[in-house]
C-alpha cells in the first residue's frame, strides 16, 4: 500500500512511519515542519506542505497512487488550546476538513485519525471505555471530537472508511533512540522532568496537588510511542469502506505526576527538584484507558506496559539528544 502520513515528521507520526516501513508499506510524509523535524523523516519521501493549502494536498495525493492517509498533523497542547483556541480550530478542524475534501476528490477512501483521551473530559468511570460519554473540557478535545463526528458523517454519506485512535499520553522514544520527542516549547510532563534531570530547567512545576487521587496529583495513562505506532498499523489493516472503528490506545494503568517523578528519580539517578503549583486549567484529575477493545479486535498489546520502562526509553533519547534534533 502507498500511505500518505500527514504530520509524519512529528513525534508520533515519525515513529509510525518507521513501523509502517517495517511492515513493508510505501510511505510518503506530508508535513509543514512547524512542529515536525526534517531529520525525523526520510528526505526523499518528505513533501513539504500545509493542511490549509488545498492545492498542495491535491498534489500530494494525486500521482502517487495513495491508498490511505494517516493524519497526525494537529496542535496538541491542552493549555495552549485554552489560551489560543482559534489556532486549534483553524488547524485541527478546518485543516482536517480540507484534507478529507482532498482525499474524496482524489478517490482516497481510507484514513487513520489521531484523536485523544481529551474527548472524554472528566470521565465518570476509570478505566475509560470507548462507549463512555464524550464531553471535552478544553478546546483541544472539542477540535478532535468535531472531526470524529465529521468522519462518521462522511463514512455514511461518501463511503469513507476510517479508524479513530484516541491516544492517552504518548511518551518514550524509538528503541534505538534515533528519533524521539522534541517540542518547542515543551509542555509535556516526562520530557520536562528529564530536562530538569539534565540541568536544563531549574525545577518541575507540579500543577495541582489537591486532586481527588491517592497522592493529590493528576493520573494519566502513559503509552509508549512505539506501542501507539503499532496500533496504527493494525488499525489500518482493518478499515473497510463506509465503516468506522474507534479505539482507545493506552496501557490500562495510570501513573500520578508524583509517581512519574519518583520513577524518573530512580532511572536517571539525578536530582529533580519539584515545586508545587496551583492546578493548570483544562486538566481532568484522572485519564486511564480501557484498551480491551483494541486488544480483542486487533490483537494489540503494549510492549511497554510499565512506566519505568517508558521513562527509561525517553531518558535514552533525551540523554543522548539533550537538544533534541539540534544535538546532531
Ligand atoms: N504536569 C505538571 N507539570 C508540568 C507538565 C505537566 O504537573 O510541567 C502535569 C499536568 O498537569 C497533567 C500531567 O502532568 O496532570 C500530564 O500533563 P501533559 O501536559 O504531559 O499531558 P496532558 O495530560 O495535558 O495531555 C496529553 C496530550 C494531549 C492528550 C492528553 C490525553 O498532550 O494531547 O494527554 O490524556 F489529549
Amino acid at each position: 500500500m502507498a500511505i500518505l502520513v500527514v504530520g509524519g515528521a512529528g513525534y508520533i507520526g515519525s515513529h509510525t512511519v518507521r513501523e509502517l516501513e517495517k511492515a513493508g508499506q510505501q510511505v510518503w510524509v506530508f508535513d509543514n515542519l512547524s512542529q515536525g523535524h526534517a531529520e525525523a523523516a526520510r528526505g526523499d519521501r518528505l513533501i513539504r506542505g500545509d493542511l490549509l493549502d488545498r492545492a498542495a494536498l491535491d498534489d500530494a495525493l494525486r500521482g502517487r497512487d495513495i491508498d490511505a492517509v494517516m493524519h497526525f498533523a494537529a496542535f496538541a497542547s491542552v493549555p495552549e488550546s485554552v489560551a489560543d483556541p482559534a489556532k486549534y480550530y483553524r488547524n485541527n478542524v478546518v485543516g482536517t476538513l480540507n484534507l478529507l475534501d482532498a482525499m474524496l476528490a482524489a478517490g482516497v477512501t481510507r484514513i487513520v485519525f489521531s484523536s485523544t483521551a481529551a474527548v472524554y473530559g472528566v470521565p465518570d468511570v476509570v478505566p475509560i471505555s470507548e462507549e463512555s460519554p464524550t464531553r471535552p473540557i478544553n478546546p483541544y478535545g472539542f477540535t478532535k471530537l468535531a472531526i470524529e463526528r465529521a468522519l462518521a458523517d462522511y463514512a455514511h454519506a461518501y463511503g469513507l472508511g476510517y479508524a479513530v485512535l484516541r491516544y492517552f499520553n504518548a511518551c518514550g522514544a524509538s528503541s534505538d533512540a534515533t528519533i524521539g520527542e522534541d517540542h518547542t516549547p515543551e509542555t509535556h510532563l516526562i520530557p520536562i522532568i528529564l530536562q530538569v534531570a539534565l540541568g536544563q530547567r531549574e525545577s518541575l512545576s507540579i500543577f495541582g496537588t489537591n486532586y481527588p487521587t491517592p497522592d493529590g496529583t493528576c493520573i494519566r495513562d502513559y503509552i509508549h510511542v512505539e506501542d501507539l505506532a503499532d496500533a496504527h498499523v493494525r488499525a489500518l489493516a482493518k478499515i473497510e469502506p463506509g465503516r468506522g472503528l474507534t479505539y482507545n490506545v493506552g496501557t490500562g494503568v495510570g501513573a500520578s505526576v508524583r509517581g512519574v517523578l519518583d520513577a524518573a528519580l530512580q532511572i536517571t539517578g539525578r536530582p529533580i527538584p519539584a515545586v508545587e503549583f496551583p492546578r493548570r486549567p483544562g486538566d481532568p484529575p484522572a485519564l486511564v484507558a480501557s484498551s480491551d477493545a483494541l486488544q480483542r479486535d486487533l490483537g494489540w498489546s503494549p510492549r511497554y506496559p510499565k512506566i519505568a520502562d517508558v521513562i527509561a526509553s525517553a531518558w535514552k533519547w533525551h540523554s543522548t539528544h539533550p537538544n533534541g534534533y539540534r544535538s546532531r
